[in-house]
């Protein structure tokens, strides 16, 4: 029988060296874009993705994630008491998206350590995993475009984007072919590759779909880059193994709201969209002296 998905994970637990001082008490995925936390984009675009349960992984600072998705009686309630009806509404909606359950990764091993606390919450089903920092803004979720790959070809699917030049020296690379317009059979992927080394242009982005076997992947990877357990290592290993995986270039903007000018950036364009913000925003940067 063909499986969809229904569970998603959010690793949270990352230092977010590049924003500090921010995120010295405060993990990274509760910077608000304009005025809603990372995390919160992510948890709603997996629930308008069909998402119905929820893990997220959490660091030291695991306290103000919590809260923010749990009902808080206090806030309710002067909120009603002073009639404020929409922000009662919006604060009530939080806690009433989805199931959420909470998981330590007691040290930031990596990202590919991260996703293995998610073992048991997996189980046999095929899973989700969003890093909130990378902010997608599309008119079909981007989750859901990758979903929708995935009840097809009933395997791990990754996120892309094309990255113009040398810019894609940042990021994970995938050397694949293309078997339809946007999807791509993976035969391997590389790490910050040099420009003239990239297999492609296609770099790996926050979104992936993955298979229960991808933890018995992540037990067998050996920590590599700084010590970490690298999810790509994982991923390497199980193509190695003759495991398909596949990459779908994404339909949308993606934002790298991990990185203090990508947030900024990503801060104005949303902005921008807003109808309350967008006018006197679009003013205010026309009157620049730049
Ligand atoms: P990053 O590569 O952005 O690392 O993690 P980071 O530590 O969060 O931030 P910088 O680079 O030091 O500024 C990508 C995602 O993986 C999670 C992060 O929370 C983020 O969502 N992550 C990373 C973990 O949950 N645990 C880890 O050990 C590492």
């Amino acid at each position: 029988m063909n499986q969809t998905i229904r569970k998603a994970i959010f690793p949270a637990a990352g230092l977010g060296t590049r924003f500090l001082p921010a995120t010295k008490a405060s993990p990274k995925e509760m910077l608000p874009l304009v005025d809603k936390p990372l995390i919160q984009y992510a948890v709603e675009e997996a629930v308008a993705s069909g998402v119905e349960s929820i893990l997220i992984i959490t660091g030291r600072d695991k306290v103000s994630i919590e809260n923010h998705f749990d009902i808080s009686f206090e806030l309710e309630t002067i909120l009603k008491e002073k009639g404020k009806d929409d922000v009662f509404k919006q604060v009530r909606a939080i806690s009433d998206m989805a199931k959420i359950s909470y998981t330590r990764q007691s040290q930031a091993l990596g990202l590919g350590h991260a996703i293995y606390q998610a073992k048991d919450f997996a189980g046999n089903d095929p899973f989700a995993a969003l890093l909130a920092d990378d902010v997608v803004d599309a008119e079909t979720p981007a989750l859901a475009q990758m979903i929708e790959v995935f009840e097809r070809y009933q395997a791990p699917v990754i996120a892309t984007m094309q990255v113009e030049g040398e810019a894609i020296s940042r990021f994970g690379v995938i050397d694949a072919d293309e078997v339809e317009p946007g999807v791509f059979k993976i035969n391997d992927m590389v790490e910050k590759p040099a420009f003239a080394d990239a297999p492609s242009d296609l770099a790996i982005i926050g979104r992936y779909i993955f298979t229960p076997e991808i933890f018995s992947a992540i037990e067998r990877t050996k920590p590599g880059a700084g010590g970490e357990i690298q999810i790509t290592d994982a991923m390497r290993l199980m193509l190695k193994e003759g495991r398909p995986f596949y990459a779908f270039r994404l339909e949308g903007t993606r934002h790298d709201a991990g990185d203090k000018l990508g947030f900024l950036i990503a801060n104005i364009e949303f902005a921008l969209k807003r109808e309350d913000l967008g006018e006197p925003l679009r003013e205010y940067l026309r009157g620049l002296q730049l």
